[in-house]
């Protein structure tokens, strides 16, 4: 069968995809798949990228990125042979064969949001990982805590701020924002990797944190900072149902929260687990709270569900990611290898559950 992997993106986090990239074309079972890279730019064109694991290192000093090589792929119509073609930069049109199924590893806006994947619902082309509703719930932090709420399960305390409202009622947001206490943090509704997140330890930088936020959307939450152990769990959804991983632990030594530096540059001060420290009543509990938000947000595929597990042993979601971080040393391929499934069993799983 034949794999489009989709990479890159127009999201703040497209290096972070091209290194997911890295890895899964040097883990996917090659016996049993063709595959064929797309990249998408910065920009959002298509190109046929090189199928090459070490064009894409998930490397501090040099993130890999998907470039403009002149190239244009054409996704097939609906109804017609699923046939991917390519323009070459001379304008010729080359046949590539005929896709199966799009595995799209695209973090952040325009790719984990719902947008490609109604883009592939009109063309009729099957892909991997979540669907338009519960991905779109799961990348605006806003709404995916309304969900979880109704759901009857716990989420730190916020308050949503759009743009113009800062301008318009900021003295009665800075009242409510002084309610949820401290720490806070401020974090863009739509972002990923921690991009635009800061942590404020005092009122007086507020402003400076918003800004740093409102750069990255017109939507921004402030959230009371959660005191307890950062605690990961990945969920699959595939042939044997739902299920959960063996939960991992954000480890934090020296490092004020887990940002993009401690997740992606190789920052000191934080460590990635699992699995982690902990009873089978802490971990049945994670594993429930975990399957529960997943279909609280009718999840489709997979997610590594976020949480918070407090001194008094409450367990409090912070976020799903409908495509977590996939890197061969990301928290999700991780939780996998400690219960038992390799990296690239796990991207078959992923594939053959969109085949289903
Ligand atoms: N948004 C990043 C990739 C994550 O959740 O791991
Ligand atoms: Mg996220």
């Amino acid at each position: 069968q034949t794999v489009a992997v989709l990479f890159g993106g127009r999201s703040s986090e497209h290096s972070i995809s091209s290194a997911t990239a890295g890895g899964v074309l040097g883990a996917i079972d090659r016996d049993r798949y063709e595959v064929i890279p797309v990249g998408i730019t910065r920009e959002g064109a298509f190109v046929l990228e090189d199928d090459d694991p070490a064009k894409f290192p998930l490397d501090a000093a040099h993130l890999p990125e998907v470039v403009d090589n002149g190239t244009r792929v054409l996704w097939p119509e609906p109804g017609g042979d699923r046939t991917l073609r390519v323009v070459r930069a001379d304008g010729s049109v080359e046949g590539l064969g005929e896709i199966d199924v799009v595995l799209p590893i695209l973090h952040g806006p325009h790719g984990e949001d719902g947008t490609i994947q109604g883009y592939f619902d009109t063309l009729e082309v099957p892909y991997a990982g979540g669907g338009i509703l519960d991905s779109a719930l799961c990348m605006d932090k806003h709404f995916m805590k309304v969900v979880l709420q109704s759901a009857g399960i716990s989420v730190a305390p916020w308050v949503t701020i759009r743009r113009g409202q800062w301008t318009t009622s900021s003295e009665t947001l800075r009242a409510e924002i002084a309610d949820l206490g401290l720490p806070l943090f401020v974090k863009p509704a739509r972002a990923g990797s921690s991009v635009g997140v800061s942590k404020v330890d005092d009122l007086s930088e507020l402003d400076a944190a918003l800004a740093i936020a409102f750069a990255e959307d017109d939507k921004v939450l402030v959230e009371t900072g959660v005191t307890g152990r950062e605690i990961e769990v990945a969920i699959l959804d595939s042939a044997e149902g739902v299920r959960a991983s063996l939960p991992g632990e954000i480890v934090l030594t020296s490092r004020a929260f887990y940002d993009f530096e401690g997740k992606y540059l190789g920052g000191d001060g934080v460590d990635v687990v699992c699995p982690a420290a902990l009873t089978d009543a802490e971990v049945a509990a994670i594993q429930d709270v975990g399957v529960r938000a997943f279909e609280a947000m009718d999840g489709r595929g997979l997610a590594r569900v976020d949480m918070f597990l407090t001194t008094d042993g409450d367990l409090i979601v912070n976020e799903l990611n409908t495509m977590p971080g996939f890197t061969p040393i990301s928290m999700f391929p991780k939780c996998w290898i400690a219960s038992g499934l390799s990296y690239g069993d796990l991207i078959t799983e992923l594939v053959e559950a969109a085949l289903r």
